[in-house]
């Protein structure tokens, strides 16, 4: 509503032929893309919106995975002083609708035809009953494993293909003094290996019954104490300094061969491209051992703010995000491929094209999954209670036993 109120007064003013002044679109962007790669990234968006008249004021909360943001959010909504545009995603989406605070960008989403150039499953986290509410950057594929070429090749080893064949080549590695995982201890990044390890472990279908079904048989199953007890030689392939080291930090250690291997989400790629590095050459990817492709759509949420410069802002930082254009030069910097189905890849590289194939392939195959970790899944309170457990687990001498009963446990507690 307030969205069409405000492209019916910017289409007024560029009818105008007086001087009058009209405030342009203005947004305040919240966001978390704050490494190397990431705001190369978010350039090109303020780029873009300010050639189209738009005044951006950043809002950048640093901490990967966006803990650090959400609190911010959070802290503003409460204060009654949200953001314009919020980078918000998954059923977080829907939370925040259902506190009343989004702005409804239907009006956008229908003049740009959204519906036509979008994948069912990814639009369907942008709407809200019915309504359209957020807007998609990209799909970044999380269950990535990314190498260092050179430290590979001098020992020996090939690009794991299984669990089994990863803790071989770890050991190898530990035997010739080479950290064989890059790992920040934070609880997103735990979760972020956890849930490539379960995927790899439970298969598909148990991934989707445990961590989007939240089925107890599967959640205390024998498959998900053999995940725990791969995190645990986990645990033992990270070098000392581990703890709440960030996540591009630790994809510094891969590039610099400090590190072998790093388990993280394709935005790690955009690390490694921003620092000059070629996949292919430098880096390696390969997804984690196992079927499916866990996924992870970045959006912005245009909070319910009262200003026609604002509500300008936001339609047109919606209209732009999902342009075609800048899809394709912010995911060539983000490591993700496009939200859109119509932009070539031709410009993408070898581990993009990969990722775009193994996404079709998933779709087809019902293997085509929500990432927990990065909060596509569950709502906050759920995945929250996983995260705990696993942290907790993964920072001590937990049994696995011990661990899927306080994870039964914890997930019955947050219902
Ligand atoms: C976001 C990415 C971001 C990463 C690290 C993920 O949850 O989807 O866009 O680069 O966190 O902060």
């Amino acid at each position: 509503m307030q969205i069409r109120s405000a492209f019916a007064a910017v289409s007024a003013a560029c009818l105008m032929t007086t001087s009058a002044a009209v405030a342009g679109p203005e947004a305040e962007v919240l966001h978390w893309w704050t490494s190397g790669g990431e705001a190369k990234s978010v350039a090109v968006l303020q780029k873009e919106f300010a050639d189209n008249g738009g005044t951006w004021t950043d809002m950048p909360v640093a901490g990967g995975g966006g803990d650090a943001a959400m609190t911010a959010l959070r802290a503003r909504v409460l204060s009654g002083n949200a953001p314009t545009a919020v980078q918000l995603k998954g059923p977080a989406i829907q939370e925040w609708y259902e506190e009343g605070v989004l702005a409804d960008i239907s009006a956008v989403a229908e003049a740009e035809g959204w519906a036509d150039v979008l994948p069912a499953s990814i639009a369907g986290h942008m709407k809200c009953e019915g309504t359209w509410c957020a807007a998609p950057v990209n799909v970044h594929r999380v269950d990535w494993i990314w190498a260092n070429a050179d430290v590979l090749a001098a020992n020996g080893i090939a690009l794991p293909t299984t669990w089994d064949e990863f803790n071989a080549a770890a050991d190898k590695l530990m035997a010739a003094g080479i950290t064989p995982l890059a790992h920040g201890g934070q609880a997103w990044q735990d979760a972020t290996v956890f849930e490539a390890v379960a995927l790899g472990v439970l298969g598909a279908d148990g991934f989707h019954k445990a961590f989007v079904e939240l089925d107890k048989d599967t959640l205390t199953s024998d498959a998900m104490i053999a995940t725990f007890d791969q995190m645990r030689k986990m645990r033992g392939y990270v070098d000392a300094n581990f703890p709440g080291r960030d996540w591009n930090l630790a994809t510094a250690m891969v590039m610099n061969g400090e590190a072998a291997f790093q388990i993280m989400g394709d935005w790690a790629k955009g690390e490694f491209m921003a620092a000059g590095k070629v996949p292919g050459k430098d880096f390696l990817c390969i997804s984690t051992p196992g079927e499916g492709y866990l996924y992870n759509v970045d959006s912005f949420a245009m909070f319910d703010v009262k200003g026609d410069d604002k509500a300008a802002g936001q339609a047109l930082l919606a209209k732009l995000i999902v342009g075609k254009n800048f899809q394709k030069v912010f995911n060539l910097n983000k490591g993700s491929i496009p939200a859109r189905t119509d932009v070539a890849l031709d410009e993408f590289d070898s581990c993009a094209h990969l990722s775009s194939e193994d996404m079709a392939a998933s779709n087809a195959g019902g293997s085509l999954l929500p990432s927990y970790a990065h909060g596509m899944a569950l709502r906050g309170a759920q995945s929250g209670a996983i995260t705990d457990v696993v942290t907790a687990h993964f920072n001590s001498d937990m049994s696995s036993a011990d661990a899927v009963k306080m994870l039964a446990e914890a997930v019955a507690n947050s219902m």
